[in-house]
C-alpha cells in the first residue's frame, strides 16, 4: 500500500503573482519563488500548492486557463517551472499544482472550436442553449452569455471568460485525463482541484430560487455535488490518479461532511481530502458575504467541531482558515490590532493546527499578515470584489463608503497583497511598481523581522509544526471539544494510547477562568493528575485554571508519578 505522506505534511499555499517579482515588473513569478525555498523549508513546510501559473488572459488572476501545458510569460517559462520543480524535490519538499477543470478561459483552443461552427468534434465541449435558465453567475449577473458566432448562450457559472466545461462529454474528460497525467510523468505531486464539487450539472437545467436582493437564480444546488460527481472522480482515479504518488485535495464549495465522506472517504477512491468553507463563509449579511460582520464563535467552533467529528475514521479533514479568496484569518477570526495581532495570531494557530488533519498556511500567515485598507475600489483588482461593488452600489442597495468598508473586510485582496519580506521599497516584494498595493504595515511587519526574533509569530509556527510532528496523537490521535457553550474559550482533547494533550484557546481579549470546563474531573477520569505546558503563546507558562486575553496553550496531561 501507498504510503500516506499527506496525512503528516504541512502544504503551504503560493499565490504566484504576489509572492515575489524577480524581474522587476511589479508581477511574482516562477523565478521569485525559487529565491525562497529556504524559507519554507525553514519554517516546515512539506508541501507547496502552487495557485494557477498557466496560460491565462488573467480575467480571474490565472483561474481561466488558455492553455493547460504552458506558462503564462508573466510567470515565466517551462524551464523555469522544470528548475523549481526539480530545487522543490532537491529542498526534500513536494510541489502541488492547480486543476482548474470546471472551466477554461473564453481563449482556450477548444472554445474558439466549440464557438466556431467549423470543427463538429468540439461542439459538445462547453454547455450550449438556445435559451438561459434563470442561474446566477458566481460572480454577478446572468450565468449565460450570448456567442455571437455560434448563435447559443453558452453556461459560466464564474465571469463571461470562463465558458463551464461539458463533463458529461466523454472526449472532455478524456482530454483533462491526458493532460493531467501528462503533469503527473513531469513529476508534480499532486492536485489541488478548483471548484470540483461543481464539475457534474443536473441535466434539467431547471431555473433556481431567487432572492430577496436578487435578480438572478440561485442554481447551486443543481450544479454542486451534482449527479455524476463522484462517478467523473472516481474516473479520474482509476484514469490517473492511482497512476502516481499523490497528493489530492478537492475544493469542496457547497460540500458538506456527509458529502464529504463521499468525496474523500478512505474507500472511495476518489480523492484525499477537501477544503470545506463552513467557517469561512459563516458571517453573512444582507448582501451574502459582503458585510463587515464578525463571524460568530459559537457557530464557528460548532463548525469545526462537527468536521473533526463527522469524518472520523472515515475520511480526512484539512486545515485552513485563510487562502487567496478570502481575508486574512488574523483580522476576521482573531485581532489584529496591534497590541494583540500577533498573540491572536499564533492562538489560532493552535486552536486550528492541533485538529486532526492536514495543515495549510497561506503565504503570510505565517506572519499574521492583516487585512488591507482600500480607500478606494479603484486600488483593487479583484473580479469578484469590483463587479458586486458596482452591482451593489448601482442597485443602491448600498452606499459606496459601506461596500468598500465591506470589501476591505471581506475582498480576495486583503489575502493578495503583495508578500512582505522586508523593510526595503515594496516590502522587498518588487523593484517595480507592484501590481496590487503593498500593506503599509510592511515597514514592522515582515518575514526579515519575523525570521531572527524568537517570540514572532514565525518563529512560533515552526515550533507549532515541528510540535505537531512530534506527537503522533496531534497526527494521528482521537479528537473531542469540551465546554462546547463557551463563548470566549475553545477547548479539546486530542489523546492516543496513553498520550494525552489538551489545547485550550482564548478568543477574547479579557480573561478567562477555566472553570466551567471541568478540567479536574476530565483529568481525574482519565487518572492523570499531572500537567505541563508543551508550547504556548505567551512568554512563561501559567496554571490551567485561567486564561490571559488571546491566550493559546497545549496541555500535556500525564499520570502521577
Ligand atoms: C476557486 C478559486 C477562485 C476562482 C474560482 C473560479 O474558487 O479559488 O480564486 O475565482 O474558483 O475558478
Ligand atoms: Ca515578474
Amino acid at each position: 500500500m501507498k504510503q500516506e505522506w499527506w496525512k503528516d505534511a504541512v502544504v503551504y499555499q503560493i499565490y504566484p503573482r504576489s509572492f515575489q517579482d524577480s524581474n522587476g515588473d511589479g508581477i511574482g513569478d516562477i523565478n521569485g519563488i525559487r529565491m525562497h525555498l529556504d524559507y519554507l523549508k525553514n519554517l516546515g513546510v512539506d508541501v507547496i500548492w502552487l495557485c494557477p501559473v498557466y496560460k491565462s488572459p488573467n480575467a480571474d488572476n490565472g483561474y481561466d486557463i488558455s492553455d493547460y501545458q504552458d506558462i503564462h510569460p508573466d510567470f515565466g517559462t517551462m524551464e523555469d517551472f522544470d528548475r523549481l520543480l526539480q530545487e522543490v524535490h532537491e529542498h526534500g519538499m513536494k510541489l502541488i499544482m492547480d486543476l482548474v477543470v470546471n472551466h477554461t478561459s473564453d481563449e482556450h483552443p477548444w472554445f474558439r472550436k466549440s464557438s466556431s461552427a467549423e470543427e463538429t468534434s468540439y461542439d459538445d465541449y462547453y454547455i450550449w442553449k438556445d435559451r438561459p435558465n434563470n442561474w446566477k453567475s458566481r460572480f454577478q449577473g446572468s450565468a449565460w452569455t450570448y456567442d455571437e458566432k455560434r448563435g447559443q448562450y453558452y453556461l459560466h457559472i464564474y465571469t463571461v471568460k470562463q465558458p463551464d466545461l461539458n463533463w458529461e462529454n466523454e472526449a472532455v474528460r478524456r482530454d483533462v485525463y491526458k493532460m493531467m497525467n501528462w503533469w503527473g510523468k513531469k513529476g508534480i505531486d499532486g492536485f489541488r482541484m478548483d471548484v470540483i464539487s461543481m464539475i457534474s450539472k443536473d441535466q434539467s437545467y431547471a431555473d433556481g430560487p431567487v432572492g430577496e436582493h436578487e435578480q438572478f437564480g440561485d442554481g447551486s444546488s443543481m450544479y454542486i455535488n451534482g449527479p455524476r460527481v463522484h462517478e467523473f472522480l472516481q474516473e479520474m482515479n482509476r484514469e490517473v490518479i492511482q497512476n502516481f504518488d499523490w497528493m489530492t485535495v478537492g475544493e469542496g464549495v457547497g460540500v458538506d461532511t456527509r458529502e464529504a465522506c463521499l468525496y474523500a472517504g478512505f474507500d472511495r477512491k476518489e480523492l484525499n481530502m477537501m477544503f470545506q468553507f463552513e467557517h469561512v463563509e459563516q458571517a453573512k449579511g444582507p448582501l451574502g458575504k459582503w458585510t463587515d460582520q464578525k463571524p460568530d464563535f459559537l457557530r464557528v467552533k460548532e463548525i469545526l467541531d462537527r468536521w473533526q467529528t463527522d469524518l472520523e475514521g472515515k475520511a480526512w479533514n484539512s486545515l485552513f482558515v485563510e487562502n487567496h479568496d478570502y481575508a486574512r484569518s488574523v483580522s476576521t477570526f482573531a485581532d489584529d490590532r496591534e497590541e494583540y495581532r500577533e498573540l491572536s495570531a499564533k492562538m489560532l494557530a493552535i486552536a486550528l493546527y492541533m485538529m486532526k488533519g492536514t495543515p495549510y498556511i497561506y503565504q503570510g500567515q505565517e506572519l499574521g499578515m492583516t487585512n488591507y485598507h482600500a480607500s478606494s475600489i479603484d486600488e483593487l483588482q479583484d473580479v469578484e470584489s469590483k463587479n458586486a461593488y458596482q452591482f451593489y452600489v448601482n442597485a443602491g442597495e448600498v452606499s459606496p463608503e459601506e461596500m468598500l468598508k465591506y470589501v476591505n473586510c471581506a475582498g480576495r485582496d486583503n489575502s493578495r497583497t503583495p508578500m512582505q519580506w522586508d523593510t526595503e521599497e515594496n516590502a522587498g516584494f518588487t523593484h517595480g511598481t507592484p501590481w496590487l498595493p503593498v500593506n503599509t504595515n510592511y515597514t514592522y511587519l515582515n518575514a526579515e523581522e519575523q525570521t531572527g526574533r524568537t517570540d514572532s509569530v514565525f518563529t512560533f509556527y515552526q515550533q507549532l509544526l515541528a510540535f505537531r510532528k512530534s506527537a503522533p496523537a496531534v497526527l494521528r490521535g482521537s479528537y473531542r471539544m469540551i465546554g462546547k457553550e463557551h463563548k470566549q474559550l475553545l477547548a479539546y482533547f486530542r489523546t492516543m494510547g496513553e498520550e494525552t494533550y489538551l489545547i485550550l484557546c482564548n478568543f477574547s481579549e479579557k480573561e478567562q477562568s477555566t472553570n466551567t470546563l471541568k478540567l479536574r474531573q476530565q483529568t481525574e477520569a482519565q487518572g492523570k493528575a499531572n500537567w505541563r505546558q508543551v508550547l504556548g503563546n505567551y512568554p512563561s507558562g501559567h496554571s490551567v485554571d485561567m486564561l490571559r486575553p488571546y491566550e493559546g496553550v497545549i496541555w500535556k496531561m500525564e499520570k502521577e508519578s
